[in-house]
């Protein structure tokens, strides 16, 4: 964020006070900070204890190895049946779990009942197959209900998860499968995306041909009816191998510590980590954020998560903590725009959408096609909106709770991370007066401190580096396969607290703004992209001598992806800069998914280093968000950013 939208930021004095019949009704009010406060541990026992055990923990936090936490962990439960089958026992089977729309217009309606029914089958189909607990299943799948099923059948078994995003390219599926060391994928033919179907099963294929990897079968369910390549013996329908497994499964308790998923998420170098979830007390936070930040009252309410199951959002507000909850939701496969720009509104409409949650970025484009097209429909059913992923900007919130929320609806900004499992802070739409812009306060149960570099508290009215200061439920257990990158990475730097790698402002009244990352991460509409992975895939092509890239601020997306690269003289002599720029976008994309394309690639004689050889990615920023051009003097040769800047204008 540049500095001058962080002053804006700052200066914003709106104030929303709860309208006092919704806190009337609240599932939150403000005892459970107080009882959080007075005894922490035991406040996450109880929420725990919403749960279904199969054996009662007795001991909530161990604590004695930080940062390795173990939570609950001589309990044992099944994170599936807590999901599905307890809902049905308790005679809520034939409440709807999903609304699901197909992008064409065909949708489906499943209830409890038929989700445990459909779950059940397929964790059998799946144990035939050889999958069993802490096995490594990769799940490749577009927005449709067997995405649900899938990751609930692996977690039924005490499986590990790796749901790998539908817009990730074969690269990026065989890294991961690779890493995870995956026995069997789950696939589609193909999804509906943008009024077109876009082929998946090809690209597992590809993966798979480059991997180096022990992987059995591959699932593969059929949606889009495009024409798919075959491998006898390895590769089977789903409807095929489902149709042959048995419908009883009797869900096994688990220990609370065992893994439930691993979701790659991109760091500061070129390799993603796997960062590891575990069962007990990852479903805890998340059921339990879910209940308390979107008021949910599951006999009445119909909400709706927009966020792809490869996120960490579709994984804990669209599956883990809805589910859980018993929660009645929309899931919708395509774009918001397919096939026309109020399709979002409409499927709210349609389902009478109580509780929404979305993006920044998605907001800010709403705001640009014109209100107009929302205002189209009736929304009037929405009572609580919220916002992930990115820092939202006051002229957003605002917008959203006037335009969607019909200038009543309460807001609210959550910050987490994939690392965190689920929501960390955020405001309580019953209880907190709203500040557009500010997630605001830590959630009850969680500690958040704003630290400056040397790791003291900031105080009140300034700004430093976001910290988690005790270990809480939903927390990261590792990354997978590497325990030293797992302390380097978040446990280094203020010893035993958590550093996000979030910069953070504390308001007069204590309340927190986020002010986006302080590393070499991007946040590009939501999605996190690291520099350094782009430029690694930059590099791999052979007409790149050096390539730096940058996230630059941008209207609609927050940041956006800039590369500035040096072409290799002998390799590129016959290649335009437009060429190169047009083949280096398409090799990103193919190398690591279509989200990662830069939208802009500048072909430079030289990249501005300082004296030590590090590149000064600050002063390309500069350039390429058309700023006046930073401090230069610790640069070897200060004419370089002149010729860049001359370059592209
Ligand atoms: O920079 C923060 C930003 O997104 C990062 C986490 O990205 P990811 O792991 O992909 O998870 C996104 C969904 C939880 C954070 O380090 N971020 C997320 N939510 C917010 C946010 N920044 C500001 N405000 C938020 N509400």
């Amino acid at each position: 964020m540049s500095t001058t939208s962080i002053d804006s930021l700052l200066h914003e004095e709106r104030r929303f006070a709860p309208d006092p019949a919704f806190t009337a009704q609240a599932v939150a009010g403000p005892e459970l900070y107080e009882q959080a406060r007075a005894d922490r541990l035991g406040f996450w026992a109880e929420q725990a204890r919403a749960l279904h055990w199969h054996r009662p923990f007795t001991e909530t936090l161990d604590w004695s190895n930080p940062p390795f936490a173990r939570w609950f962990h001589d309990g044992e439960l099944n994170v599936a049946y807590n999901c599905l089958d307890r809902h049905v026992e308790a005679g809520n089977g034939d409440r709807v779990a999903l609304h699901w729309e197909g992008e064409p217009g065909d949708s489906r309606t499943i209830t409890y009942a038929e989700l445990t029914a459909e779950v059940k089958r397929a964790a059998n189909m799946l144990a035939n197959l050889g999958v069993g607990q802490g096995d490594r299943v990769a799940i490749y799948l577009p927005m449709i209900p067997e995405a649900v099923v899938s990751m609930l059948a692996v977690a039924r078994l005490g499986a590990i998860h790796s749901v790998v995003f539908g817009g990730f390219s074969a690269e990026s599926i065989r890294a991961r499968v690779e890493d995870a060391d995956a026995k069997l994928v789950i696939t589609a033919d193909g999804g509906w995306r943008k009024g077109r179907v876009f082929p998946l099963k090809n690209a597992v294929d590809a993966a798979l041909a480059a991997a180096e990897t022990s992987v059995e079968h591959v699932v593969v369910v059929r949606r889009g009816e495009n024409e798919v390549e075959w491998e006898e013996g390895r590769d089977l329908w789903w409807h095929d191998a489902m149709a042959q497994a048995e419908p009883e499964h009797e869900a096994q308790g688990f220990e609370a510590e065992n893994p439930l998923f691993i979701l790659y998420t991109s760091g500061t170098t070129g390799k993603p980590k796997g960062i590891l979830h575990t069962s007990g007390g990852y479903l805890t936070q998340a059921s339990f954020t879910h209940r308390v930040v979107f008021d949910l009252k599951p006999e009445t309410d119909v909400y709706w998560c927009t966020a792809d199951v490869g996120w960490v959002t579709g994984h804990s507000y669209m599956v883990y903590g809805p589910l859980a909850n018993g929660a009645t939701q929309v899931m919708y496969e395509g774009t918001p725009d397919t096939p026309h720009p109020g399709r979002w509104w409409e499927i709210i409409q349609k389902y009478g959408v109580t509780i929404f949650y979305t993006a920044p970025t998605a907001i800010r484009s709403f705001m640009k096609a014109g209100r107009e097209i929302p205002l189209a429909y009736d929304l009037s059913s929405l009572r609580v909106l919220g916002s992930v992923g990115e820092p939202i900007n006051p002229e957003a919130w605002v917008w959203y709770r006037e335009i969607i929320g019909g200038g009543t609806t309460p807001v609210v900004d959550t910050w987490w991370q994939t690392e965190t499992g689920a929501i960390m802070i955020s405001a309580l739409p019953g209880v907190t007066t709203t500040k557009p812009g500010s997630a605001q306060v830590p959630m009850p149960g969680i500690s958040i401190d704003v630290l400056d570099e040397d790791g003291t508290h900031v105080g009140k009215e300034a700004g430093g580096l976001l910290v988690v200061t005790e270990p809480w439920p939903s927390m990261l257990r590792g990354i997978w396969g590497d325990p030293e990158r797992f302390q380097e990475t978040y446990w280094s730097k203020f010893g035993d607290k958590y550093f996000a790698g979030d910069g953070a402002h504390l308001d007069a009244d204590g309340d927190v703004w986020l002010l986006g990352r302080v590393d070499d991460v991007m946040n590009v509409s939501g999605h996190r992209l690291s520099t350094m992975e782009i430029e690694s895939a930059l590099v791999s092509h052979p007409i790149v001598a050096e390539a730096a890239v940058v996230g630059a601020s941008d209207e609609t997306t927050g940041q956006a992806v800039v590369a500035f690269v040096i072409l290799r003289s002998k390799k590129a002599k016959d290649v335009s800069a437009t060429e190169a720029s047009q083949l280096l976008r398409a090799h990103v994309a193919e190398q690591i998914g279509a989200i990662a394309r830069p939208r802009e690639i500048f072909v430079v004689a030289e990249l501005p280093k300082t004296r030590s050889g590090k590149i000064m990615r600050r002063l390309l920023r500069d350039v390429a968000e058309g700023r006046e051009i930073g401090d230069t003097t610790t640069l070897t040769d200060s004419t370089v950013i002149n010729v860049i800047t001359d370059t592209v204008r």
